[in-house]
């Protein structure tokens, strides 16, 4: 009888320095995500202001033809204040870095490479990355997550980008922001 206990508790030993081996920090083939997976939603307003005083989004190279009314070829860097709401007084939430070109010759089209670096709450110093197509005269734009940073390590997704306000006479728009991120 003392001997068998003696097995019993060996084995159980064994297992639990077994369970304890596998963690997905112990190298690449025993990497899991496991239960750590989750689905967020993100809403916020986007602030991609052109006009002088201090723009946040400047024009780096001109449309190839200046009369195009697609603005082929051009190009704009951003580092755009992102919000809770739509007031540009409106709580900070983070900023959408990168750039935005004229990508489409027939139509007002862009291909958008951004950061949305998160600066508040529990996503503070994380990075949602979109890469896609913004068509900035379409109602709805979809543009994929293609990874992210932080709490959003793993990211998948996409991002629905809708305009709130455009001001026709300076450019500055107000863009309503959806993302979904599996991470
Ligand atoms: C975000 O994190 C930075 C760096 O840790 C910190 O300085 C800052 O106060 C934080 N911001 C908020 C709003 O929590």
């Amino acid at each position: 009888m003392v001997v068998k206990g003696v097995v019993v508790i060996t084995l159980v030993v064994t297992l639990v320095a077994a369970a304890g081996a596998a963690r997905p920090e112990d190298g690449p083939g025993l990497a899991r995500r496991g239960s750590s997976s989750a689905s967020t939603h993100l809403h916020f307003y986007f602030h991609d202001k052109v006009s002088k005083p201090s723009p946040s989004a400047v024009r780096v190279v001109d449309p190839v033809d200046p009369s195009s009314r697609s603005f082929f070829g051009m190009v704009n860097v951003m580092d755009d204040a992102l919000t809770e709401g739509p007031e540009p007084e409106s709580k900070p939430v983070g900023r959408a870095q990168g750039m935005y070109m004229g990508s489409d010759q027939a139509k007002l089209g862009f291909l958008q490479a951004m950061n949305l670096v998160f600066t508040d709450g529990t996503y503070n110093g994380s990075v949602v990355t979109v890469l896609g197509r913004n068509c900035p005269l379409d109602d709805v734009r979809e543009m994929p997550v293609i990874g992210g940073t932080g709490t959003f390590r793993f990211a998948r997704g996409y991002a629905q980008a809708r305009t709130h306000t455009l001001d026709i006479k300076t450019g500055d728009a107000i863009v309503e922001y959806n993302v979904y991120v599996m991470h």
